[in-house]
């Protein structure tokens, strides 16, 4: 595997692959990689010739008062684990490659970066949808793969690349749980074990509205009271619970076939997210 630190190094990386005829496949993280990670790096391996993973931990989608300084970080395990899984380039840009002194840039995708995760992260997915934007035009991939614990990001990049005519095609993985159905998540390793423990009750609240629908309850409000009921009686602070089209992300007072229902949660000191098709 080629660890590259270059803007200029990857872009000749990429050229060389396309002059070859290769498609290149993309994965965007921010490392302290996880089976969540790497069942996207599979997706990209069997839908694309080469590979390309970039860690970068992008400053510009944490708030002032967010864990920025304090995001897990092990570049050694990672570039282990990629070269062991066959990944081809590992792309690792500085901060100051990213954003040099004098940077004034932003892409904004309107109304879906202003809701859920947005209403109270404001400036989040303006970082998201920049750093991606910046790493396709470095990378210049073919295809490009989001996971689904994100849901709304990826809701928003393909936005973006659909509003900018851009050409990578974007696939999306499904979220990968640990045992006790929470997501994979690098923000996991915040919790203390007993708050791991309380952590499950966002899974939980999801399969009591898959299953409040399965019962065949419409009604998305008396589905999300419940929801809220069962995520308090286990300590855990609401940031939002919601059940949204998961296309428009618009909030749905009936259940309807594409009804996503999406929550953010406080457990301790730690903002967790989670979201499941619920028909
Ligand atoms: O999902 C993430 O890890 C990040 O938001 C991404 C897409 C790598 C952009 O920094």
């Amino acid at each position: 595997m080629k660890c590259i630190k270059s803007i200029s190094g990857m872009k000749n990386f990429s050229r060389m692959q396309h002059s070859q005829g290769f498609k290149i496949g993309f994965v965007p993280t921010m490392g302290y990689l996880h089976k969540g990670h790497l069942s996207l790096v599979e997706i990209a391996k069997r839908n694309a010739d080469k590979v390309v993973v970039s860690i970068f931990v992008n400053p510009t989608q944490f708030g002032p008062n967010e864990d920025l300084d304090r995001y897990p970080r092990n570049i050694n395990r990672d570039k282990k684990i990629l070269s062991g899984m066959g990944v081809d380039a590992l792309f690792l840009p500085s901060k100051k490659m990213m954003y040099p002194e004098g940077y004034l840039t932003y892409v904004e995708v309107e109304r879906l970066s202003k809701i859920l995760c947005g209403a109270s992260r404001p400036k989040h997915f303006r970082g998201v949808t920049t750093v991606v934007l910046k790493l396709f035009n470095i990378i210049e991939p073919d295809i490009a793969v989001f996971g689904e614990k994100d849901y709304q990001q990826a809701v928003i990049i393909k936005r973006m690349v659909s509003d900018l005519n851009l050409n990578v095609r974007i696939f999306t993985g499904k979220i990968v749980r640990e045992d006790d159905g929470i997501a994979m998540s690098s923000r996991n390793t915040y919790l203390s074990s007993d708050e791991r423990k309380r952590a499950a009750v966002l899974y939980k609240s999801l399969l009591l509205a898959k299953d409040l629908v399965k019962s065949g309850e419409k009604n998305c409000k008396k589905i999300k009271n419940r929801m809220k009921k069962l995520i308090k009686s286990e300590g855990g602070k609401i940031d939002y619970v919601e059940i949204v089209h998961s296309e428009s992300l618009e909030s749905l007072l009936s259940i309807e076939d594409k009804a996503r229902a999406v929550v953010a949660v406080w457990i301790g000191k730690t903002r967790l997210i989670d979201n499941m098709q619920l028909k």
